[in-house]
């Protein structure tokens, strides 16, 4: 790399500091994206097989330990105090060695996981963040539920001929977890993972906005102007939704919605919500059967994106019946993956489908492939938001001119 290369990118961290400093939109993940830039521009060979190979899978290790032996909330609970070796192995109540435990915690603290001060290891925002329950129970499931297909890819695409899965039940998660049903059945029959799913889901976008923040998708002009509850006294369903944290976002961002939100999932997801007074009415109902519900819109999301082509069509044909043309709008929040410049986030999330459940996030042309020219459906915008992975595509039935 040339020092002009170098100076360039350090002069872009200067901007988007100031940027961020300013607090605006995308410039914290700029901030991030350009730290990896810089990395990858000053690693030499030897150090990036050190950080990819060694590091990397040790600090996951690691984190997933830490979930089993409390670490994290035990380093919470002693606040700026912090714990020595021997106070926090005494706190794990497992009898770890401490020599054992000094050099797993070293290891998270020169990723800035956890600090080590004056002797103490110490708490830092982001172990505090990952103290919550939320992200206990992602950490588990990335760990015993993603990773092993990840180790097994190369296996995988060399048995298969190197190419894609045929079918989500044949796919590096099965060739992983030595199974041979799809990815939801499985998590449904392997206990906790279908609860740890459902609480990932409602972790992995924690902190990022919403399709309904200011200044993304234009909810009152959109939704809330033009609803008619002599149609339906339906505003909103979301299909698919989990255990409802975007409906829980969406009515305290708007207490006063004209209408009903209404959740939809698969009974286990709905029996688990555990939300005191929900703002939405739960439904079970499968996706692959009719909708039956009438509403201004139809949220979905990131799910189409678990599914194939064919299955993806299906979802939408169901949807159909329930539509009003000029008047009912489908919500598809996912990742659209830009051919020129795909950002990280979206490679991500196309690697973790891949590895899940055999498919792939999409292209705008893709997007347009199924939504328009197989289920017939009209694409109507596509908003986006900086720093966010994903986009608002907007549908409807074709013919309404809105
Ligand atoms: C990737 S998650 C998305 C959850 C939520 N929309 C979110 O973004 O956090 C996909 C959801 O689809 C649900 N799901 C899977 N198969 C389903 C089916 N046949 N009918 C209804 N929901 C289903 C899962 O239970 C899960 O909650």
């Amino acid at each position: 790399m040339t020092s002009s290369n170098m100076v360039s990118i350090i002069e872009d961290i200067v901007a988007a500091g100031k940027a961020y400093e300013g607090n605006r939109a995308g410039s914290r993940e700029t901030l991030i994206d350009l730290s990896y830039a810089l990395a990858g521009k000053l690693e030499i060979p030897s150090e990036f097989l050190q950080r990819t190979f060694w590091a990397e899978p040790a600090k996951s290790a690691n984190c997933r330990t830490a979930v089993r032996l409390n670490i994290f909330q035990h380093l919470k609970d002693a606040g700026d105090e912090g714990l020595s070796d021997e106070d926090l192995a005494k706190k794990t109540g497992v009898g770890i060695d401490l020599h054992l435990l000094q050099r797993l915690m070293r290891h998270l603290a020169v990723f800035h996981v956890v600090s080590f001060t004056k002797g103490k290891w110490c708490a830092t925002a982001l172990s505090n963040g990952l103290a919550e329950q939320n992200y206990q129970r992602s950490i588990e499931f990335c760990y015993d539920s993603g990773m092993p297909s990840f180790y097994k890819f190369p296996e995988y695409f060399k048995n298969n001929g190197y190419n894609l899965p045929k079918s989500d039940t044949d796919g590096p998660f099965q060739y992983a977890h030595k199974s041979q049903i799809s990815f939801f059945p499985w998590i449904e029959a392997n206990p906790p993972n279908l609860a740890n799913f459902a609480t990932f889901m409602s972790a992995y976008r924690a902190g990022k906005p919403n399709w309904f923040d200011p200044g993304f998708y234009p909810v009152n002009e959109r939704l809330i102007e033009g609803f008619d509850a002599s149609y339906s006294e339906v505003l909103l369903v979301d299909v698919g939704g989990g255990r409802g944290h975007d409906m829980v976002h969406l009515s305290a961002q708007y207490p006063s919605l004209p209408g009903k939100l209404v959740l939809q999932d698969q009974e286990p997801v709905i029996a688990s919500i555990g939300i005191q007074d929900p703002p939405f009415e739960a439904q079970v109902h499968d996706f692959y059967t009719p909708q039956p519900i009438k509403a201004r819109a139809y949220a979905l999301h990131s799910v189409l994106h678990d599914w194939g082509d064919e299955q993806g069509v299906q979802i939408l044909e169901n949807l159909k019946p329930a539509l009003k043309t000029g008047y009912s709008r489908v919500l598809l929040f996912e990742i659209v993956v830009s051919e020129d410049q795909p950002s990280r986030a979206a490679t991500t999330m196309d690697m973790q489908m891949l590895a899940h459940v055999s498919v792939g996030e999409r292209t705008e042309k893709d997007w347009r492939d199924i939504i328009e020219r197989r289920a017939g459906l009209k694409i109507t915008n596509i908003y986006i938001y900086p720093g966010v992975a994903e986009s608002l595509i907007e549908a409807e039935l074709p013919g309404s001119g809105t």
